[in-house]
């Protein structure tokens, strides 16, 4: 109590003498609108890290649904009674199945739990379509009972709902039951008996999804975490990584072609980041491919968002391999680049060619106009351009339009980035992608980062960016402030930076393996992070048009002498937004100057905390949000206080 008066005191204190000092002067040039800030600048990036799409934003429940995990088929599933795995089963990629057989006495039983991913979440009242491809291979009709189940419960009986399935003839066909559960469950299970008079079942590709999911597709994400990329109205969808992109080896990259297609039978995968950190290990993470191709340009047309698909370049994981041969040579790159023009034909072709025909058979005979395509993820070295420019000539002479993304490897700066961004240049790259995860110094040292950068050259795309504290990486509101601060130099070099996405994107609270991260979920609920309201803000004030603001005549950086201010400024119509980061301990007064034009206050919005090195919570999800403040006024000038270690943005109105 006495600290926090002590600190009100305090606070007042620095208001008071904050009032008194004179204003920082920001002019801001209405009369030479500058660059258009690029629709697709701030967006999103997905990779499956974290379980974020398996036991994520794919609303799948099941675990290795379809038997195929290498290790043992029936990972993550209990077996009882009498239940044999078989490898003939009706789909080619996925043949494995399992066959349910009389246990033999009349006292026991034949069935199958599974456990989900972490469990199974389930909400009272709120229905789930439990599907599987079943058949009696003796001919006549079987009886199954299946329940979700609470194997914690103190009551008479574990389930929480149960239905019958009646399975019949020889041939496989799906069945479902939709099954509503009575009760909230953070860790529930699906359960499934043999019942009746227990004559054989084989059951392959089991799965239970929420019937509410989000725009109710069957094969669907979560509601709750694709809304919450809805509401970032992200300009560019940038997937499926990251990292997963390359693989721990060739032979486990992502593999497009085996996401699209019928659910049943695309081949799981391994996870790249199931081997990265043994000291965060999860020996089950597999990727079903559920969430594959076609989900991703489809979800990205539901959110708004140019697609971005990264595509393997022919070279493994770099920081997994140091061996050259884990490397398809460049003279053997024919089908990597092939995947690469098949993709474009997948997203746009008509449905009249090979792969404009599998996306129309998924539901889609529109074209999904896929405009941008990028070759490697963080790749180095003279390898790098090597592999890269054959995958540049074949996508020019085939598709011109399709702008390219290359990469200056991982690192924000240094001997690799200095030897890759003219690579890229004189390979014609049109976007090059970025990635800094970095500590709070280097954030606050970048306000000017993109103001000298060659205005001849490839546009860029900050592809992977997030403030890692020192000694505290993980998610808290200093980091996101910084970000914020950060994107002033986006945002004011909007002719040159296109593109921006944050990363990771997803994390469950039980199976993260990198931190912080902008959604974290468990299995019920999610919390959206301060840097992810950061994110919202500047897509929600993106504006149209960058507008020229300095401070005694220099850009608002946070520059010696600038009290840590970091600024920038946008034109949407006859609305001015000026976004202001206060970065300093004390609370800094602005005048925001408009020339010769009088305009008029609108709204203002404040995002601060106190908890300075916390964040949201799943039990408090909403601690730490933007605020409407109080900003009136009318004419060339109009003054306000920023307070300490806040991120503001005024409108006005011309
Ligand atoms: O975002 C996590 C990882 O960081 C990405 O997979 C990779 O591109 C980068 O190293």
């Amino acid at each position: 109590m006495a600290r926090n008066h002590i600190l009100l005191s305090l606070a007042s204190l620095l208001a008071a003498a904050a009032c008194s000092a004179p204003a920082h002067r920001l002019d801001i040039d209405l009369e030479h609108p500058g660059a258009p800030v690029q629709p697709t600048m701030y967006g999103i990036f997905f990779e499956d890290i974290n379980y974020a799409a398996d036991g994520g934003l794919y609303a799948e429940l099941v675990k290795n649904r379809s038997f195929e995990f290498p290790q043992d088929p029936l990972q993550g599933w209990k077996a009882f009674g009498k239940v044999e795995v078989r490898n003939d089963g009706p789909f080619d990629r996925c043949p494995h199945y399992v066959r349910l057989q009389d246990p033999g006495h009349p006292h026991k039983w034949t069935g199958l739990d599974n456990e989900g991913f972490f469990g199974i979440g389930l909400k009272e009242g709120e229905t789930y379509r439990f599907s599987v491809w079943a058949r009696v291979p003796d001919g006549g009709a079987s009886e199954l009972r299946i329940e979700l189940v609470n194997t914690a419960s103190m009551g008479e009986n574990q389930f929480v709902c149960q239905e019958a399935l009646q399975v019949s003839g020889k041939d496989w066909k799906q069945y479902e039951v939709v099954l509503r559960s009575s009760e909230t469950l953070e860790k529930g299970f699906l359960r499934i008996f043999l019942v009746g008079d227990r004559r054989t079942v084989d059951l392959e590709h089991v799965s239970l999804f929420p019937t509410d999911t989000w725009m109710g597709h069957r094969n669907g994400m979560r509601k709750d975490l694709a809304q919450a990329l809805a509401d970032l109205h992200p300009g560019v969808f940038r997937f499926p990584g990251g990292c997963i992109v390359e693989g721990t080896d060739l032979a486990t990259r992502y593999n497009w072609k085996n996401t699209v297609g019928p659910v049943e039978n695309r081949p799981i995968n391994e996870n790249r980041w199931e081997y990265t950190f043994p000291h965060r290990f999860f020996p089950d993470y597999y990727q079903s491919y559920g969430l594959g191709f076609f989900e991703f340009f489809q979800l990205s047309e539901e959110i708004g968002s140019e697609p971005l698909p990264i595509l393997s370049c022919g070279l493994a994981c770099q920081f997994q391999n140091d061996d050259p041969s884990a490397h398809c040579p460049v003279d053997e790159l024919r089908p990597f680049i092939q995947d690469a023009l098949d993709l474009i034909e997948f997203a746009n072709g008509p449905v009249t060619s090979t792969w404009g025909k599998v996306r129309a058979d998924m539901g889609h005979p529109e074209p999904f106009n896929l405009k941008f395509i990028g070759i490697g993820n963080e790749q180095w070295d003279a390898l790098y351009p090597e592999h890269l420019e054959p995958f540049v000539k074949a996508i020019r002479a085939a598709y011109p339009d399709i702008r390219i993304v290359g990469s200056s490897g991982p690192n924000s700066e240094g001997d690799q980035f200095d030897y890759l961004w003219p690579e890229m240049k004189r390979l014609g790259a049109d976007l090059v992608d970025e990635h800094f995860y970095r500590p709070e110094e280097w954030f606050l040292a970048q306000g000017a980062r993109y103001d000298n950068y060659d205005r001849e050259g490839p546009k860029v795309f900050a592809g992977e960016y997030a403030c890692h504290g020192a000694g505290r990486k993980f998610n808290h509101f200093h980091a996101s402030l910084l970000e914020a601060a950060f994107m002033t130099t986006i945002e004011r070099n909007a002719d040159i930076v296109h593109m921006a996405t944050y990363a990771p994107l997803f994390a469950h609270v039980e199976g993260w393996q990198w931190r912080p991260d902008l959604i974290w979920f468990d299995n019920l609920r999610s919390m959206r992070t301060a840097s992810w309201h950061v994110q919202q803000l500047y897509s929600q004030y993106k504006g149209q048009n960058v507008l020229t603001l300095k401070m005694d005549g220099a850009n608002v950086t946070g520059a010696e002498g600038q009290d840590g201010l970091f600024a920038s400024a946008v034109a949407d119509g006859n609305k001015v937004y000026v976004k202001v980061i206060n970065t300093s301990e004390q609370p800094q007064r602005v005048e925001l100057a408009f020339g010769g034009t009088a305009v008029k206050a609108v709204e203002r919005v404040d995002f601060t905390s106190d908890l300075m090195y916390e964040d949201n919570t799943l039990d408090e999800p909403e601690r730490i949000a933007p605020v409407k403040a109080s900003f009136t006024g009318e004419g060339k000038s109009l003054t306000a206080t920023v307070p300490a270690q806040c991120f503001s943005v005024f409108v006005v109105e011309r």
